[in-house]
């Protein structure tokens, strides 16, 4: 335990939190100077149901994994420790870093070897709710475990009474606790290959006390690897203050909400006034998430409203419109460098993603010039959904051929079936990003590529 107490120890406390409590946060104190983290990745054995034990893999020797709070514009320091018995690297989804901590291995930097330590520094330029995890055997490493939620802090404490980061995850497990197989191939062929266990921070419906009529901040983070949630809650004037980390000009109603996997959504929802009285969030119709009212300090009279970040507005009358279509064809079936055929059924523009190793990079998507603005028009031919997300850039989502969107900022966005969604970002990051569909048994079987901002 000496090496963590070197440094500020992240807890993995909210799987102890029992019903009755509030469930506890990583409340780092964000106004200090030193934001120094150390993150072990290592396997754990953890109980997700009753009597049971699963043989995760995890940061910090828990689940859920401890949330790392940031602060806008401060440095910050993580020092990851691999103790794993296979290579990994850590992306920080959503921020808007330097490409060489962008943690895609091969692209961005050499895999953290077992036994080593890789650091990652990085000033975060945008406040909001991100997350964190593995860019190595992505089927695997997030499928056990390795997915945990990163909040920056504003500048200003917009001033809840109360901030819950919410991770949700569905586990391939049995009622036994066994891990099941994480990826099938005709399930990878389709929607992804679902988990069995609905969670919110490795429980499953936990019921969460807020303080009786106070502002709450509800940090919803989608780490699963194939579900898309579609959220909704009992108490009507629930509020989403914010998409994929990035506030709304306006709060909307929430109204059964998409949540696709990589994609998060902050809520905002003042508690009830009376004592006991529960609040509901449900995928579908299954329950999620209850919060209880109970006593506690509640100073914020109405809900707080949050600054908007500072992307750069896409400047559309000088844009490059590129298209990339995601299309199916199961009939490419590469080798690898083992001679093994893997399956593939996934392209963009055709082109099949067939992995990076040292010696070989493929080559980009798309390369962008620095500065440029430039619209994605993304379209999709298939008939199931695609969370596409781009690495190092925050775009904006102009419009839908398929339905009303109101614009909002984004790093990922959830295509529907045969939708054609156009975004617009400023190409103002140097480097190679990865460019992607967030179901991780669609961008292991085809559907990954990278764009070069140059
Ligand atoms: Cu969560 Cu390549 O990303
Ligand atoms: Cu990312
Ligand atoms: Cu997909």
């Amino acid at each position: 335990m000496t090496i963590l107490n070197r440094r500020r120890f992240l807890q993995t406390g909210l799987a102890l939190a029992a019903a009755t409590q509030i469930p506890r946060l990583v409340l780092a104190d964000t106004s200090s100077d030193d934001l120094d983290y150390q993150l072990i990745v290592e396997p754990a054995d953890i109980g997700l149901i009753e009597g049971t034990s699963t043989p995760a893999w995890c940061f910090n020797g828990g689940f859920p994994a401890p949330v790392i709070r940031a602060r806008q514009n401060k440095p910050v320091r993580i020092e990851v420790v691999n103790r794993l018995a296979e290579p990994t690297t850590i992306h920080w989804h959503g921020l808007r870093i330097r490409n060489d901590m962008d943690g895609v291995p091969f692209l961005c930097q050499k895999p953290i070897q077992p036994g080593d330590t890789f650091v990652y520094e990085f000033t975060p330029p945008d406040a909001g709710t991100f997350w964190y995890h593995p860019h190595m055997n992505s089927i695997e490493q997030l499928g056990k475990g390795l997915v945990g939620i990163l909040i920056v802090d504003e500048e200003q404490d917009p001033g809840f009474d109360l901030d819950l980061a919410l991770a949700m995850k569905n586990w391939h497990v049995t009622p036994d606790g066994a891990f099941t197989v994480l990826s099938k191939p005709r399930e990878a062929a389709r929607m992804g290959t679902p988990g069995r266990l609905m969670t919110i921070n490795g429980e499953q419906n936990p019921h969460y006390q807020v303080p009786a009529g106070g502002a709450v901040r509800l940090r919803f983070a989608n780490v699963d690897n194939t579900l898309t949630y579609e959220l909704n809650c009992s108490d009507p004037e629930v509020q989403i203050l914010a998409i994929d980390g990035n506030p709304l000009a306006e709060p909307r109603p929430l109204a059964g909400y998409l949540i696709g996997p990589g994609m998060r959504l902050d809520l905002g929802l003042m508690a009830p006034e009376s004592l006991g009285e529960q609040v509901h969030f449900t995928h579908r119709d299954k329950p999620l998430l209850s919060l209880i009212s109970a006593e506690g300090d509640a100073r914020a009279q109405r809900l707080p409203r949050l600054p908007m970040n500072p992307i750069p507005p896409p400047d559309l009358d000088n844009a490059e419109t590129l298209s990339f279509a995601f299309e199916w064809d199961a009939s490419i079936n590469p080798v690898n460098e083992n001679g093994e055929m893997h399956p593939v059924f996934w392209t963009i523009n055709r082109v099949a993603w067939q992995g990076m190793s040292d010696g070989h990079i493929p080559p980009p998507l798309a390369r962008l010039e620095r500065g440029k603005t430039y619209i994605f028009s993304l379209e999709n031919a298939t008939q199931y959904h695609h969370p596409i997300h781009l690495h190092g850039h925050t775009f904006t989502i102009l419009d839908s051929d398929s339905r009303q969107i109101d614009s909002y900022q984004s790093d990922t966005a959830l295509l529907g079936k045969y939708e054609r969604i156009r975004v617009a970002f400023v190409a103002d990051n140097p480097g190679r990003w990865m460019y992607h569909c967030h179901v991780v048994d669609h961008m292991k079987t085809g559907l990954m590529g990278y764009v070069e901002v140059v």
